[in-house]
């Protein structure tokens, strides 16, 4: 079934709400920001959306399934195109990762709010926040097989649980909203403290110690909490992702991304204000946040309303985040910068089994054995990069392709780009070094794996067709989005071809492949 307008908005919302507004707002309140994390999210808010308009333009021209591996792909050539690439599967992967530990807190609190006693040997397993945990290998193992079975979870079933996590939600404003006391709002002046010893200069924010200042709440502490809290808004760029399987996807795409985004934001807003107004931000506990606060107000029903939103509305966030990897790194292997076999697609289940169960192994293993809940900067950090690319290719996109039919149109082009630029590199230089230290090294790996694997063995490098030194400005109908290898595998997703005379996915039968056309 394709996706429609409102399924795409279902999609970005179900990836989106979750970990982010469940787990990681209140801690940023309680830890960095104070209530001045009601402005963390509006910068974040601000950024994510200037950012989504570069998403949706792109995506109107190149309805992929590699979103903005394809995009980078098409713009820059196969070595941006890794790395972007290279920077999604950490951003999308650790998030999977990271948001299934998640839902195993949240799956034992609730047992534990409902008085459900596990036995001794089980309760020692689950809701851990470190270590070896049961439930984040269910929630992980069960998603995977979903997902590797092509058991597609029907629409239905998504627009259900993402209503239900809406709800939520909804009383959570509401009823919060009886406890508000504007003088949990008050500012809290606490000044920066000067850069302390390596271990903290670690810690620190990038700008803090290049300012010679570090240090919480203030600011340095919105401004530090903004970064983090760009975790909350990832997934909108998940949705570009669906776009071989949309209906009208250059026009459909983009209204799902903006509208899911803005959505999304104002429920984020909302939910910050009420949190942080009913509860002083010092008495936020930072292992049940959202819920602790109800539960200091003496909501105790709340506390199931919020356990059972956060399990329902983190299983949809884990579900989309590894069909969206899986679509980027099918992508990546049609291309031949990972091993081509990736892209197979099991025939009786018309789904690449072999990649999504790579997926859920990598997952598996990383949520398991590397403490993933204090890695999601670098999440952060992976999308950042990753946005900045994207919009840079609309500037770039907009000289080379000026004639290329686009759904959509950024507006105030360059400047919503470049502004889109300077926002993201403001909330980078606002993570730690110690995140940067990570992303650097990862990002040096990929490198190395590229030199070693992609270059030698990417279907630029392995098929004779000539590749002519600038990009041909395509013309109407130009892109298809096929391997160009001559594989006899069913295209995969089994979308709808593009519309008449436009950019489009694969539709059945087509297998060549753009990439002679491609700029190196
Ligand atoms: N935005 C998603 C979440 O907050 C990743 O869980």
């Amino acid at each position: 079934m394709a996706y429609r307008g409102a399924d795409l908005i279902v999609l970005g919302v179900g990836v989106m709400i979750g970990a982010g507004i469940f787990s990681l707002a209140a801690r940023q309140a309680a830890n960095m920001a104070g209530p001045g994390v009601i402005l963390s999210f509006m910068i974040a808010g601000i950024t994510s959306l200037l950012v989504a308009f570069c998403f949706a333009e792109l995506s109107s021209a190149m309805p992929s399934s590699g979103s903005a591996y394809t995009f980078a792909y098409v713009i820059f050539g196969e070595v941006w195109a890794w790395i972007v690439g290279w920077a999604l599967v950490l951003e999308l992967l650790l998030a999977t990762a990271a948001v299934a530990r998640a839902w195993s807190l949240y799956a034992a609190q609730m047992l534990t709010d409902l008085g459900v006693r596990l036995p001794e040997v089980i309760a020692g397993m689950v809701g851990q926040t470190t270590g070896f945990d049961l439930f984040t290998l269910f929630i992980l193992a069960i998603l995977t097989a979903v997902v590797a079975l092509g058991a597609r979870v029907g629409l239905r079933t998504l627009w259900v649980i993402v209503v239900a996590k809406l709800l939520a939600i909804g009383a959570v404003i509401v009823i919060g909203a009886l406890h508000f006391d504007q003088r949990n709002l008050a500012a809290i002046p606490v000044p920066a403290v000067p850069a302390g010893k390596a271990e903290e200069a670690l810690h620190s924010p990038l700008l803090g110690l290049l300012l010679g200042q570090t240090g919480t709440f203030g600011w340095f502490g919105i401004f530090a909490a903004s970064a983090a809290i760009t975790f909350a808004y990832i997934g909108f760029d998940v949705v570009a992702t669906a776009a071989e399987e949309s209906e009208d996807a250059p026009r459909s795409i983009p209204k799902g991304i903006i509208r899911g985004l803005v959505l999304t934001t104002v429920i984020y807003i909302a939910v910050a204000v009420i949190m942080v107004g009913m509860t002083p931000y010092d008495k936020i506990a930072a292992d049940a946040p959202l819920a602790s606060a109800f539960r200091e107000a003496g909501e105790g029903f709340m506390v199931h309303v919020i356990n059972i939103g956060a399990v329902l509305g983190l299983t949809t966030v884990v579900l989309v985040l590894l069909v969206g990897l899986t679509r980027v790194l099918f992508s990546m292997a049609r291309d031949g910068l990972i091993p081509r076999s990736l892209s197979k697609i099991n025939r009786s289940y018309r789904s690449p089994t072999r990649v999504t169960l790579i997926i859920g192994f990598l997952a598996i293993l990383l949520a398991e054995f590397v403490d993933v809940l204090t890695l999601e900067p670098l999440v952060v950090i992976g999308a950042l990069f990753v946005f900045i690319a994207v919009a840079g290719g609309v500037v770039r996109m907009r000289q080379t392709m000026p004639d290329l039919p686009r759904g959509f149109r950024t507006p105030l082009s360059p400047g919503v780009p470049i502004a889109s630029i300077l926002a993201c590199l403001w909330l980078m230089v606002n993570l730690q070094l110690i995140t940067w230290l990570y992303f650097i090294i990862w990002m040096a790996f990929g490198v190395l794996v590229y030199l070693v694997y992609g270059r030698r063995n990417s279907v630029l490098a392995t098929t004779a067709r000539p590749v002519p030194e600038t990009p041909a400005r395509p013309s109407p109908g130009q892109y298809q989005y096929g391997p160009g290898d001559g594989r006899t595998d069913p295209p995969w997703p089994p979308g709808p071809p593009g519309p008449p005379g436009g950019p489009g996915g694969p539709g059945p039968g087509s297998t060549a492949g753009p990439r002679g056309r491609h700029r190196r």
